[in-house]
């Protein structure tokens, strides 16, 4: 009907993050009904959170003209200046970073914002260059991989692989094979990882912030998960950030994601990059989810938001998850579940799994389980792609009964699958 441009050809050409956003989609939109959906990244609705969100907007409705400012003026590009002085005063009061309204812009969903940096950082340079986006823990996050406007945009490196337990691993990032070559233009990691739910370690996120000022190129930090908030992380860590240092939060785990709000702290170069990207591509961002918790970055009560609803609510999901895995599993099948330091996932690895992760994920479909297969998280590394291949990743967020019901027919499945069934 249409001739598609080489840019329509990329982004049209199916990617895994549209397969998970539709079976997501439909999925909850269509109640369920027999689906197990254990494939999206949708946050839970935790009641302590909802009635923060409710409060809120109440508030909102009763500040004088509040509300109608919110739904009928346009922000500029960069953000709404009060929330970006809020955030900004909320991480100097609790890291001691040298941050200042000029260090912060928002995007439409951390999504784009990662569309904005990739592009910007990689891709084609004058004179005929090429840059790439090292990822230096792949698997890693589904929703970058078909980011970049660029045919071999990422370089991907796959970890050493530390057997924690009988049927558990943790990826460590393995800085003997990490080359950070002239090709490459920013390192990314997401911290929590999505799909493992891996912590990376203070000791490693210092090591590669040496290597990136060393190269002389940003390290990117997916903070989706992370510290300050939606502190769905499990383990202690110390969150950092520098000039060198892109870190993107979002309101989306905390409970947000229909507001659309992605955040990035950087050198003020980066933000103003971003936000002239952001006006081109889409005017302005959405208001609400700013106006939402502008006030709660200001009091600190987002402290309390995550430290006594998100974070347990979640820690409490992962544990119930693993312990159904244990009571379900067959334990003499060659299965390993990732260390769950934080995020929404756990992330199986089926060690000789006869048949290919994307054929689980049909078999698992045509039971009523939906989960993503792992190959999609492979990104820019061939090794990791057999490795993932052997992978699947189960979102905890759902209700409890849901997951149960989920895992224990996954169980079964993988009992049959090994079994040659
Ligand atoms: C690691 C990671 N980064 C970024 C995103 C983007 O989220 P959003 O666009 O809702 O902010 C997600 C969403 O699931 C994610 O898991």
């Amino acid at each position: 009907m249409f001739e598609k441009s080489l840019f329509a050809e990329r982004l049209t050409g199916g990617s895994g993050i549209e397969t998970l956003m539709n079976d997501l989609g439909h999925a909850l939109a269509e109640g369920g009904g027999n689906i197990r959906m254990l494939g999206g990244c949708n946050p839970a609705l935790i009641p302590g959170v909802s009635a923060v969100w409710r409060r809120r907007m109440e508030e909102i409705l009763a500040e004088g003209d509040r509300f109608d400012r919110m739904m009928t003026v346009y922000d500029p590009p960069k953000g709404n200046h009060r929330f970006a002085l809020a955030l900004a005063g909320f991480l100097q009061r609790e890291y001691g970073w040298n941050v200042g309204a000029e260090h912060i812009g928002i995007t439409c969903g951390g999504q784009s914002a990662f569309f904005y940096l990739f592009n910007l950082l990689a891709g084609e340079f004058a004179g005929g260059r090429r840059k790439r986006v090292l990822l230096p823990v792949v698997p890693e996050y589904i929703g970058y991989a078909n980011q970049g406007l660029g045919a071999d945009f990422f370089s991907g490196t796959m970890p050493e692989i530390a057997h924690t337990g009988p049927h558990a691993f943790k990826y460590r990032v393995d800085f003997g094979r990490l080359k950070v070559g002239g090709d490459i233009g920013a390192i990314c990691v997401s911290r929590p990882t999505n799909p493992s739910g891996n912590v990376l370690t203070d000791e490693e996120i210092a090591h590669l912030d040496t290597l990136a000022r060393e190269a002389g190129v940003p390290l990117l930090i997916d903070n989706a998960y992370g510290e300050p908030f939606p502190g769905i992380v499990f383990t202690k860590i110390r969150p950092i950030w520098n000039e060198n240092v892109i870190l993107t939060l979002s309101l989306s785990k905390l409970g947000l994601p229909g507001t659309r709000t992605g955040i990035i702290v950087a050198h003020p170069d980066i933000v103003r990059a971003v936000t002239s990207m952001n006006a081109i591509v889409g005017l302005a961002n959405g208001t609400v989810g700013q106006a939402m918790v502008a006030p709660l970055l200001e009091s600190g009560e987002i402290r309390s938001l995550v430290g006594e609803h998100v974070r347990p609510f979640y820690e409490r999901k992962a544990a119930n998850a693993r312990a159904w895995i244990a009571q379900y599993f067959d334990d003499a099948l060659d299965y390993h579940v990732h260390e769950s330091e934080g995020a929404l996932f756990l992330w199986l690895w089926f060690r000789g799994l006869p048949i290919s992760s994307a054929e689980f994920y049909e078999r698992l479909k045509k039971r009523g389980v939906l989960v993503v297969p792992g190959h999609y998280f492979a990104i820019g590394s061939t090794e990791a792609e057999r490795h993932a291949s052997e992978c699947i990743r189960l979102s905890f967020a759902m209700d409890d009964a849901v997951v149960e019901d989920g895992i224990r027919i996954l169980a079964g499945e993988v009992a049959r699958v090994y079994a040659g069934a």
